[in-house]
C-alpha cells in the first residue's frame, strides 16, 4: 500500500494508444487532445488508478480541466451507461433467459469494461461488447452446470476471463500487453474473482510446464495465416488432445481459417456465425464483427510451430481478406463566392486535378440545376464526383480510390477557390472512409 495520493482518469476520459498517435478522449465533450510519447507511460499508470509519481508537477492542471480525478480506479459512469446502451441492443432479445448467475457474470463484465480507460489498438486490440464476453463465456457453460474448468484465454482484451470467472471457473490469461494484465490483475481482485495472469509472447517457446495444463482455451487472433498459426500454435500445445477451443474468425477469411484448420488437422465442431461484437475507445459500435468457431485438439492435431521453437512472423495484425480501397468524401460548408462555383469553374478543378496527378478521366458528365451543379468524372479505376448546392453554400465531394496526391491536389483547389477562411476543419477515418468537413 502506498501512502501517496492516487488519480484515475476522469469520468468520459479515455487513452487511445494507436499506431499512427495517441490520444486523451474526452468523450463528454466530444474532444480530443493528441498526446507527446513521453506521458504514455504515466497517463496508463493514471489509467490503472496509480500514483502520479515522477509527473506531480502536471497533475493540478489535468485535476482542474477534470482530465484526473482523485481517488483509485473505480467504474466510469459514462462508460458504463454507453456500453450498457448498446449492449441492450443485443442483450434485450436473451437477457430474460438468463440465469441469476449469468446475469450477475454480465454486470461484473460490464462493470470491468467501464474501469478500462485505455485502448491500445497497436496489437491488434479492439474489445468486444461486455454482453458479446458473456455469450461467450455461455457457450463453456456455468460451472454449476458443466463442471469447474481450467479455461485459458489466449489474448483477452475483451475481458472474457472476468465472465469465466463469475461463472466459477478457474481462468488464465495470456497475454503481450502487461497494461491490460496489471488491469485484469487489479479488477479481478476487486470484483472478487479469481483470474491469473501471465505475460506472454506468444512468438517465444512455451514452458515446458505451461503445456497441455488447461482443458479448453478461448482466442481471438486477428484474421489472418501468421497470428491464426501462432496463436492456434501455442493455444493447441497448452491444452490436452480431445480438448475444445473456441476461436473468433473474421467472416471474410473463413477459407484462410479453413485451410489452416485443415493443415493443422483440427476439426470444426461449430461456426456460429456474427457471433461477435466489438466497439471502439469512443464507445460506438465497431463496424468489425466476427465469427465464433469450435474446434477440437485431437490426436492427430499438428501443431505448426513447434512449442519449443520462437516464431517470426511477418504479419502478425493485419487482416487478411481483400481489402477495398477507401473512398474520400469532403464537405465544405459556407463556401465563398458561390456565384462562381458554376460548371465552367468547377471544371477547372477537375482540369488541376488532371494535370497534377495520374487520375486521369475518361468522361465528365454534368447535371445542372437552377442552384445546383454536379460533375462527375469517371476513370479507369474509379471516379471524382462534385455536387455545389449555391443556395446553402456546400461544396461536396468523393473520390474514390482515395489516394493521398489526389486528395492533397483536390484539397488545394478547391479551399483556394471557395475556402480560403475556413473556421475549423475535422477529418474521421475508417477503414473504408475518410471524411473530412469543412467549416
Ligand atoms: C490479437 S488481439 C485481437 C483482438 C480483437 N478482438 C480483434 O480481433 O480485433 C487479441 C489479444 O491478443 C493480444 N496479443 C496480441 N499480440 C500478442 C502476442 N504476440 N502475444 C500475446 N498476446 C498478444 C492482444 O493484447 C489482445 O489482448
Amino acid at each position: 500500500m502506498t501512502d501517496k495520493p492516487l488519480y484515475h482518469l476522469g469520468d468520459g476520459i479515455v487513452l487511445g494508444i494507436g499506431s499512427r498517435m495517441t490520444e486523451l478522449c474526452d468523450l463528454k465533450h466530444d474532444q480530443e487532445i493528441q498526446i507527446d510519447f513521453r506521458f504514455i507511460e504515466p497517463l496508463e499508470k493514471i489509467s490503472l488508478g496509480w500514483t502520479g509519481e515522477g509527473y506531480e508537477s502536471f497533475i493540478p492542471r489535468l485535476l482542474a480541466e477534470g482530465v484526473l480525478a482523485e481517488g483509485p480506479a473505480t467504474v466510469d459512469a459514462l462508460l458504463h451507461e454507453r456500453l450498457g446502451a448498446l449492449d441492450q441492443l443485443f442483450l434485450s432479445s436473451y437477457s430474460s433467459a438468463l440465469s441469476e448467475r449469468a446475469k450477475r457474470a454480465y454486470r461484473l463484465t460490464l462493470d470491468a469494461h467501464a474501469r478500462r480507460k485505455r485502448f491500445f489498438t497497436r496489437v491488434g486490440q479492439c474489445p468486444t461488447l461486455p454482453e458479446t464476453s458473456l455469450r461467450r463465456a455461455l457457450r463453456v457453460g456455468d460451472a454449476l452446470e458443466v463442471g469447474k474448468k481450467r479455461v485459458l484465454c489466449v489474448g483477452d482484451d475483451d475481458l472474457v476471463s472476468i465472465a469465466l470467472a463469475a461463472l466459477g471457473h478457474d481462468v488464465t490469461v495470456f497475454d503481450i500487453d502487461d497494461f491490460l494484465l496489471n488491469f485484469l490483475r487489479s479488477t479481478s481482485t476487486t470484483l472478487g474473482l479469481n483470474v491469473t495472469v501471465v505475460e506472454k509472447d506468444l512468438r517465444d517457446p512455451l514452458d515446458a510446464s505451461e503445456r497441455q495444463s488447461y482443458d479448453l482455451f478461448l482466442t481471438d487472433p486477428m484474421s489472418n495465416r501468421d497470428c491464426f498459426e501462432i496463436f492456434l500454435s501455442r493455444a493447441l500445445a497448452l491444452v490436452p488432445p480431445g480438448s475444445p477451443g473456441y476461436v473468433a474468425v473474421y467472416g471474410p477469411t473463413e477459407r484462410l481459417f479453413r485451410a489452416v484448420a485443415q493443415e493443422m488437422h483440427f476439426p470444426i465442431e461449430a461456426w456460429h456465425r456474427r457471433h461477435n461484437r466489438y466497439y471502439s475507445q469512443y464507445m460506438k459500435i465497431h463496424p468489425y464483427e466476427s465469427d465464433w468457431v469450435e474446434i477440437r485438439r485431437t490426436s492427430e492435431t499438428v501443431i505448426k510451430h513447434s512449442p519449443d521453437e520462437f516464431c517470426v512472423p511477418l504479419n502478425l495484425y493485419a487482416e487478411q481478406f481483400y481489402q477495398r480501397p477507401p473512398i474520400f468524401v469532403a464537405h465544405y460548408d459556407e463556401i465563398e463566392e458561390p456565384k462562381y462555383a458554376r460548371p465552367l469553374f468547377l471544371d477547372m478543378i477537375f482540369d488541376v486535378v488532371e494535370q497534377n496527378t495520374a487520375f486521369k478521366f475518361v468522361e465528365r458528365a454534368h447535371l445542372l440545376g437552377q442552384e445546383w451543379t454536379v460533375i462527375h468524372g469517371a476513370s479507369e479505376a474509379g471516379h471524382l464526383t462534385l455536387h455545389v448546392d449555391r443556395e446553402r453554400r456546400t461544396l461536396s465531394l468523393a473520390l474514390f480510390p482515395m489516394k493521398a496526391d489526389v486528395e492533397d491536389v483536390l484539397r488545394h483547389a478547391v479551399m483556394s477557390a471557395y475556402k480560403t477562411h475556413a473556421k475549423a476543419a475535422k477529418m474521421g477515418t475508417t477503414r473504408d472512409v475518410w471524411d473530412l468537413r469543412v467549416r
